[in-house]
């Protein structure tokens, strides 16, 4: 894409933003990447790099070998605890704030687990649970004991003795049905939809598009490798921590 059309690209965005009543924003894990997350269709690297994410974030994976996948999300909260949002995550914080000066209602939407939005001042609904949080695997009572993320054993709940697991939506899992109605309410009442960092292959998190544009919202995509689904009406290739701070700048 040439500067000029990236140019005119963020013009017609930041117009749609301000004649919108109604902003409904989706991210997922390529909102983080430039924290240094990887993301999740990256292959993995270190100790992990012979397995797919897709594989260890299930239930079965955790009934089959507990252990392993534990020691995973323990691996993974080491990999994150220090890292910091970046430019991307500032600019939805900087975003949100405009919104409520003017007026408009802004429902932030995150598949991630990880917290960086909130590290950045955001209010944020998690799709997908969080990393930080666990619970019984057997009662589903949240494990609320503090966890040495330096330690791989196998933690038990003291309500039921059940294996506590992260408090996070595998494959195969519900949506938290309190979160899910937030965010079908919100995509349902918005004017601009903004898809940034996601693949958009994970339903029903990758439906919201769909229905925002059904209910006649404008389509904003942010990702560096754009999903070339139709839907989109502008698209904004490159990187979010690029973008977005040059998106709210234009307001
Ligand atoms: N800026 C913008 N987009 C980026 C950047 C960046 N710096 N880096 C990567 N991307 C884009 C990629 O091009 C890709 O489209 O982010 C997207 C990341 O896609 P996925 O790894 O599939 O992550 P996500 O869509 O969040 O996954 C959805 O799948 O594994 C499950 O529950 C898990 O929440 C996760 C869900």
């Amino acid at each position: 894409m040439s500067d000029m059309t990236a140019l005119a690209e963020l013009t017609q965005a930041a117009d749609l933003l301000t004649q919108a009543k109604s902003i409904c924003i989706l991210t997922g894990a390529g909102i983080s990447a430039e924290s240094g997350i990887p993301t999740f269709r990256d292959k993995q690297t270190g100790l992990w790099e012979n397995y797919r994410a897709e594989d260890l974030a299930s239930i079965d994976a955790f009934e089959r070998n507990p252990q392993m996948v534990w020691s995973w999300y323990q691996w993974r909260r080491n990999l994150v605890k220090d890292k910091q949002p970046n430019p991307a995550h500032h600019a939805l914080f900087k975003l949100q704030q405009w919104a409520e000066t003017e007026h408009k209602t802004l429902a932030l939407i995150t598949q991630n687990v990880d917290d960086l939005h909130e590290q950045a001042g955001s209010k944020v609904t998690h799709l997908h649970g969080h990393l930080w949080r666990n619970k019984c695997s057997g009662c589903d009572s949240p494990y609320t004991e503090p966890v040495d993320y330096s330690q791989d054993s196998l933690l038990h709940c003291p309500h039921c003795e059940g294996l506590i697991r992260p408090d996070i939506v595998w494959f195969g899992e519900m949506l938290p049905q309190q979160e899910w109605r937030y965010a079908e309410h919100a995509v349902n009442d918005c004017d601009v939809f903004i898809s940034i960092g996601t693949s958009s292959l994970v339903y029903p998190a990758a439906g919201l598009l769909q229905v925002a544009k059904q209910q006649g919202a404008a389509i904003i995509e942010v990702n560096l490798n754009p999903t070339q689904n139709p839907l989109v009406d502008v698209e904004l290739a490159g990187k979010a921590g690029e973008i977005l701070p040059k998106l709210v700048d234009a307001l």
